[in-house]
């Protein structure tokens, strides 16, 4: 038997209880008479202790002991004299009668505490070592629980889980396809899926109602920190439903997982429209922590003889409450920060509201104070605050904004930790323009559907009327992550025909592509919608976090590389086992 215990578990109730232990040394620390090393496991640390006094070799044995050598330790245990109250297993300690080193361990190329001094790519090298770290540990074992959940509330729903194949050919949702050749038909290749979109709608015209997958999904996409090409959806249909219908069920599993993981009850989800989450907050992922929505201005702005705001498209500002302390240094700051490329903004207008009531702008030449004092009554703006402004075409403009936005929150601390604000967005453009292609895509994916009302108007021919057409689809948000999407599908032929039409495909492509799926739907293919969402992504948002790869057990790196074994690689012979084609 290598453990009577693991690390974590033993308590002042437990003394006098001879125990065996096997761990991980974290510490050795050698005090000349005694030596005391902390043990550590999953479950925890307990510290165990050699005297020279009792045991004169095992002292020594235990001394020599390097970080991360894999011992097995027997022993009494005993209440501690200076008590550890950061630990649990912190009022005892262990004696130990004897120990054996079950495997050494070379000195780690980082080390293996909470703040570590390994940088990413060691960290991501060694992956196993930093799996070791209690942060890390924490998040994967918090996935876990997360994964459980969410069965237990799908299951509760009599959801059905099945599983869906991935060597497939493509799907598409807007990224590029992972391909792999397939030995038997020389020059053929599968695509890994992008999603299980197709196959998933397949389940509900066979009858299964009520699917879910916790499910891998591949995307040959440029990376970021909430990107992986390999991530995993909790992907989710249901026939016979509405919009409606999903939005609640969804909202059910989003408050379920809060309540049991965070001990946390979310209120009901707001619902705003696109077009509204755009208006107000140029972006269709707003974070409703805090609110600053956007004003537009210009109708007041204009035809004041400033050059800038005559040209633009839009005039649109945010007020920084309780900001008007900003020193012009700290503005010009803030002007630089919008004028980065990543923003592209061309510049910043402010208007200081002095406590005195005094209005000062960067642009007081051309407006008065009766001006300025018309643009603060629009925005609700009060003594103390700064209203931030910026100009020019309307898309790009609001894109900024909704990124000074941010980081105004930011600075302002108004992303308050623990504070969760979901929020349900609706009715995104079935289509959209692309101008280097000249063509439409589909917003969400192809199989979504148009909301009735706007079904005859895809016949049109007017490139303004089809990029207003509305689908049923629908994002999940919270706090600015885009944590799922999901739309009621289009379920009947004909339908499904003219919306690949509208996206450029011809009858013959369409039907190489997607005929099985055109085809299922002429055999009684039931009204269905559903939903992905992000598992990875809800697993940082839950932790405050930005990363998703710290949730991931084997993430890849911005490049897509795992660097721990090292893939890609450019030699399929290298592998054990590998058959050359
Ligand atoms: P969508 O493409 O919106 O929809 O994806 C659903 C959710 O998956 C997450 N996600 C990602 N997470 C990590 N890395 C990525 N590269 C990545 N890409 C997407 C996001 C996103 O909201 N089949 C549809 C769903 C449906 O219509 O039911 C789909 O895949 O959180």
């Amino acid at each position: 038997m290598y453990r009577t215990h693991t690390c974590g578990e033993l308590r002042l109730t437990d003394s006098g209880k001879t125990v065996r232990l096997s761990g991980w040394v974290q510490t050795v620390r050698d005090f000349g008479s005694m030596t005391f090393i902390d043990l550590r496991d999953r479950y925890g640390i307990t510290q165990l202790v050699f005297s020279m006094e009792t045991d004169a070799p095992l002292c020594e044995q235990a001394r020599k002991l390097g970080r991360e050598f894999v011992i097995q330790a027997e022993g009494l245990v005993r209440e501690r004299s200076a008590k550890n109250l950061n630990r649990e297993t912190g009022d005892i300690e262990i004696e130990v009668q004897s120990m054996q080193v079950l495997n050494a361990s070379k000195v780690p190329p980082f080390t293996i505490e909470d703040d570590t001094d390994g940088g990413d790519d060691l960290r991501m090298k060694y992956r196993y070592l930093d799996l070791r770290r209690t942060p890390v540990q924490r998040n994967i074992l918090f996935r876990s629980q997360l994964s459980l959940e969410v069965r237990k509330y799908l299951n509760e729903k009599r959801f059905v889980e099945v599983e869906t194949p991935f060597l497939i050919k493509s799907t598409p949702e807007g990224a590029r396809d992972f391909v792999v050749p397939s030995r038997m038909n020389p020059g053929q290749f599968y695509a890994l899926p992008q999603s299980p979109q197709t196959f998933k709608q397949i389940l509900m015209v066979a009858g299964y109602d009520r699917y879910f997958q916790i499910v891998k999904c591949f995307r040959d996409e440029d990376l970021r920190a909430d990107r992986q090409p390999e991530f995993t959806q909790i992907d989710c249909e249901m026939a016979f439903v509405t919009r409606e219908d999903i939005l609640q069920t969804f909202e059910g599993l989003t408050r379920h997982l809060f309540r049991e993981t965070l001990g946390l009850d979310l209120p009901e989800f707001p619902r705003m429209s696109y077009d509204d989450a755009l208006r107000l907050y140029g972006s269709d992922k707003p974070d409703l922590r805090f609110d600053m929505a956007f004003t537009p201005l210009t109708d007041l702005a204009q035809g004041k003889g400033f050059g800038v705001f005559d040209s633009a498209e839009l005039v649109v500002g945010i007020n920084a409450q309780g900001q008007a302390g900003y020193t012009r240094k700290q503005i010009d700051e803030l002007t630089e920060w919008v004028k980065r490329p990543q923003i592209g903004a061309k510049g910043l207008v402010y208007v200081r509201f002095g406590e005195d009531g005094a209005l000062k702008s960067s642009v007081d030449k051309f407006f008065s104070e009766t001006d300025l004092s018309a643009w603060a009554d629009r925005m609700g703006a009060k003594p103390g605050d700064l209203m931030l402004i910026l100009a020019g075409e309307e898309e790009k403009t609001r894109k900024q904004l909704s990124e000074l936005r941010l980081e105004m929150g930011r600075r302002m601390g108004l992303m308050t930790p623990g504070d969760f604000k979901p929020l349900w967005v609706l009715d995104f453009p079935l289509l959209e323009w692309d101008e280097d292609t000249q063509r439409f895509y589909a917003m969400h994916h192809p199989f979504t559907s148009p909301k009735p009302d706007d079904i005859e108007r895809m016949a049109s021919n007017d490139r303004t009327m089809l990029k207003n057409l509305r689908a049923d689809a629908y994002d999940l948000v919270i706090n600015g992550v885009e944590i799922g999407g999901g739309s009621i599908r289009i379920h009947n032929r004909a339908l499904q025909e003219k919306n690949f039409k509208l996206l450029g495909f011809t009858q013959e492509e369409a039907e190489r592509q997607f005929g099985f799926l055109l085809g299922a739907f002429e055999y009684g293919a039931p009204p269905h919608g559903g939903i992905a969402f992000g598992f990875d992504r809800l697993c940082s948002v839950l932790n405050g976090q930005n990363s998703i790869r710290d949730f991931i057990a084997f993430p890849k790196n911005n490049m897509g590389r795992d660097m721990m074994i090292d893939a890609p690689s450019g030699n399929r012979r290298g592998s054990i086992g590998g058959v050359a084609a």
